[in-house]
């Protein structure tokens, strides 16, 4: 089973993604951190986010050892992937190991659970659950600026309200898997609830489906 949870940035998807594998048994991927990899071993190259060619080349090579550096939750580095991420050749080049880890998860899982921007629509469009996670901006932002501060970023809520609606804009304009609800999607806005009970709302969710 293949539960798709997708949405706009610091929606909540990752923290409901993770409490929804953790209580099914099912194995999750965060497929931001993929774009975030992608991002941040160009920028420590000395490239451009913009060159695709260097993107490209980086998306093929990219290894699990990748996924963990520490910088991935940057906020630049945030900036950085949603320009990597509105390109064709470094979408394709992720694609594959994204399906692989839905159809074989890992370790055995009896189901996955995938988060991200285009889970729904590209990359697991036969998923059994979908979900689509948003909240208003300025919920969001307040969200993402209380992160950014307990890991130490020095960084104040303007700027983070601004960036976050500039990367759901470029997000959403661009013309390779644009952020958006698949059609059979049910759309949970977390602008009111706090992780447990979103947590309960999608468990709610999948039960009203007959899926657990
Ligand atoms: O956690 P947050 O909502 O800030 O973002 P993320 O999920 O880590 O994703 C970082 C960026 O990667 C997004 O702004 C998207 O541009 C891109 N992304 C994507 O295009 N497709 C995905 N499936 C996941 C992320």
């Amino acid at each position: 089973m293949i539960i798709a949870v997708d949405g706009p940035v610091a929606a909540g998807k990752g923290t409901l993604a993770r409490a929804l594998a953790a209580k099914l048994g099912f194995a999750y991927l965060d497929t931001g951190l993929l774009y975030r990899a992608v991002a941040a071993l160009t920028l420590a190259a000395g490239q451009a986010p913009d060159d695709e060619t260097a993107t490209e080349a980086v998306a093929r090579r990219l290894s699990p050892a990748d996924l963990e550096r520490d910088d991935l939750r940057q906020e630049a580095v945030g900036q950085a992937a949603s320009k990597v991420a509105a390109q064709g050749g470094v979408r394709a080049a992720l694609l594959d190991f994204q399906r692989r880890f839905a159809q074989e998860p890992p370790a055995g899982a009896k189901g996955a659970v995938l988060d991200g921007r285009d889970i729904g629509t590209v990359v697991c469009p036969d998923a059994e659950a979908k979900l689509f996670v948003t909240a208003s901006p300025e919920v969001r932002a307040e969200r993402r600026y209380r992160e950014l501060l307990a890991r130490g970023e020095e960084t104040i809520y303007p700027r983070v309200l601004q960036d976050l609606k500039e990367r759901d804009a470029r997000d959403q304009a661009r013309a390779v898997a644009p952020l958006k609800p698949a059609d059979d999607a049910a759309v949970l806005d977390t602008s009111e609830l706090d992780s447990d009970a979103a947590l309960q709302a999608a468990m709610q969710i999948l039960q009203a489906r007959g899926l657990c």
